[in-house]
């Protein structure tokens, strides 16, 4: 039963050891379920899923491959909704070799990128699943739904293509990585590592080389889809690069709304995007660039959210992330002697939507090629950033940054990045080794002004993730002897009493990843406690705390990743003679 103790946010469990087991493990006592796995039927009518027949139709109809962010999002009292995102697909586990062309596998593949929103219903004996009505609020985003663009650089020149020379519609949503539920009851996806969709037989557009080199955009590209689209083709549409990188915006109540891409947000590998209110109602926006040396983002927009849920209200608040200021971190630190790795930082202003504050750059021209902007005001240069979000209990706001093999070496250390080099394990059991660089990663607090809106803040590193026996390991001041090993953090949640839950991706230690708790305040702050594992070549994506923290939500994503259709090496959730990726749910039995 549901009783007053069972409560993820207070309740202590017993934390899950290190392992490489072929599922999700959870501590004594919990028990777990999937949701949706990758092929479930989300429109009405969706084919039965069968891999040996998969069609682009069909894969339109049905949950996306490798299920990323996870929003529950209310809907009366044993009802929600369900939104995730599906980033990429991985070709060599989903298609048995021979059975589908290399046309086929893209199209299908593009079908199975996107977003899916589920009602879903509460059970009777706790966890939730998919429910029957599949007619009211049930959506598949693909990468060819068609996208409204609003902001600064809609319309605008370098927006515009052959397909649409209104530079106002985009097809499709690409490589959606984290995101956020907004206070008005919307999600935002951040679109990522999008360069790897785009290739060319031909030759780059010579006044596109800098902008594409920053972006990772060669003409070899990693997946041969320009050989299937001219879209994807940078000599052919050297623009339709531009359309992609945004952060984008549903609303998942309503099925007939067109998605939105928010130029204002800037264009970068976006991890995801999380709000804070200002005291004053306007929308703090925080944003993470994932790649080695990039940076941290932060938008404040120049309208106030409006309370309530009228149409009226509804309407006002999706159009908050138009207008307002785009800044980018830059993080000061005051020098080790005092022990911690800590600091000031400042917001520094890159555009408004009427005005660039980059000399020789127009507003859009700084939304657009925001990486190249940035450069020129000497950000800091974070390692990976990944999801940044306030913690609605005590309006900090936590950062993680997940690992750079390269600091020390082609990025110098500072206070905000302080290791170059930092003790991994080859496999479980085995001793720590050195390795170069930051493996493990961290986690950053950072502390807005009492004016959340403030250029100013202050930081600290709250983790130095690792294995507590390296010594370059910090858990907040926590005894070291009393946490759970932890490496790669990568998406950030809070319960409802404020503690943090920290999901992983890329184990340097020998283990699975998985997902953790810590909480930031009082005698047990930064004391990591592992709360669950995930199955051979997974990444733990979520996390989610939901409903008076009764259930804790995951996303399994690439079970599996590594091996191939006909030599799987995983072959969770056990369903079938392959892997599945799947969104699962946890809870107390
Ligand atoms: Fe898709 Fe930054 O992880
Ligand atoms: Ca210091
Ligand atoms: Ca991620
Ligand atoms: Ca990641």
């Amino acid at each position: 039963g549901h009783g007053r103790g069972d409560r993820v946010s207070t309740d202590g469990f017993r934390p899950v050891a290190p392992n490489t087991d072929d599922a999700v493990t959870v501590p004594p006592g919990y028990t777990s379920a999937v949701v949706a796995a990758w092929g479930d039927a989300v429109l009405p009518g969706a084919p039965r899923f069968d891999v040996h027949r998969q069609t682009p139709e069909s894969a339109a109809q049905q949950f996306g491959y490798n299920n990323d962010y996870v929003g529950v999002l209310p809907l009366g009292r044993s009802s929600a909704l369900l939104v995730c995102n599906h980033e990429y697909t991985n070709e060599e586990i989903m298609f048995p070799a021979g059975a589908y062309s290399a046309d086929e596998q893209r199209r299908i593949a593009l079908a199975s990128h996107g977003m899916s929103v589920l009602r879903i219903e509460k059970g009777r004996r706790g966890g939730w699943s998919a429910s029957r009505d599949r007619r009211t609020y049930n959506r598949r985003i693909t990468g060819e739904t068609p996208f409204a663009v609003d902001g600064p650089a809609a319309g605008s020149a370098r927006l515009r293509t052959s397909a649409d020379p209104s530079g106002r519609t985009i097809l499709g949503t690409l490589n959606n990585c984290a995101g956020g539920t907004t206070p008005w009851g919307t999600v935002l996806s951040g679109e990522e590592n999008v360069n790897q969709y785009f290739g060319t037989a031909g030759e780059i557009p010579a006044d596109r080389a800098e902008a594409f080199e920053r972006y990772g955009i060669s003409a070899e590209g990693e997946r041969g889809w320009h050989l299937t689209w001219d879209r994807f083709d940078v000599a052919k549409e050297p623009n339709e690069p531009n359309r992609f990188g945004w952060i984008v915006e549903i609303d998942p109540y309503d099925r007939d709304a067109a998605p939105v891409k928010h130029t204002m947000l800037g264009r970068f590998k976006h991890e995801g995007a999380n709000v804070q209110l200002a005291h004053d109602g306007r929308a703090v926006v925080y944003m993470g660039d994932d790649e080695r040396g990039d940076y941290l983002y932060r938008f404040v927009s120049a309208e106030r959210m409006r309370r309530g849920n009228s149409r009226w209200a509804r309407r006002h608040n999706q159009q908050l992330l138009t207008r307002g200021t785009l800044s980018v971190a830059r993080l000061s630190g005051d020098g080790t002697a005092d022990g911690e790795w800590d600091g000031t930082g400042e917001w520094v202003p890159l555009t408004s939507d009427r005005e660039s504050f980059v000399p020789g750059w127009s507003v859009v021209d700084v939304l657009v090629d925001t990486r190249l902007a940035a450069d020129t005001v000497a950000p800091t240069r974070m390692d990976r950033p990944e999801d940044v979000e306030p913690n609605p209990v005590n309006g900090r706001v936590y950062a993680a940054l997940t690992n750079n093999s390269n600091r020390g070496t082609a990025y110098p250390t500072d206070e905000a990045n302080p290791l170059a080099s930092s003790k991994v394990r080859p496999e479980l059991g085995a001793p720590l080794e050195d390795a170069t660089g930051n493996r493990n990663g961290y986690v950053l607090e950072l502390e807005p002004g009492r004016d959340r809106t403030s250029s100013r803040f202050t930081w600290r590193l709250f983790l130095v993730c690792g294995d507590p026996e390296a010594p370059e390991t910090y858990f907040g001041g926590f005894p070291k002897d009393q946490v759970s090993p932890i490496s790669c953090p990568d998406n950030v949640a809070f319960d409802s009493v404020g503690n943090l839950w920290v999901s992983t991706d890329g184990n340097a230690l020998g283990s699975h990843d998985g997902i953790f708790r810590v909480p930031v305040a009082g005698r047990s702050r930064g004391k990591v406690e592992q709360f669950l594992t995930v199955p051979i070549g997974a990444e733990a994506c979520g996390p989610l705390i939901t409903d008076g923290d009764q259930h804790v939500w995951l996303a399994v994503q690439h079970p599996g990743e590594g091996g191939t259709f006909a030599a799987p090496t995983s072959l969770w959730p056990h369903t079938d003679r392959f892997p599945r990726p799947a969104v699962v749910v946890t809870w107390k039995r």
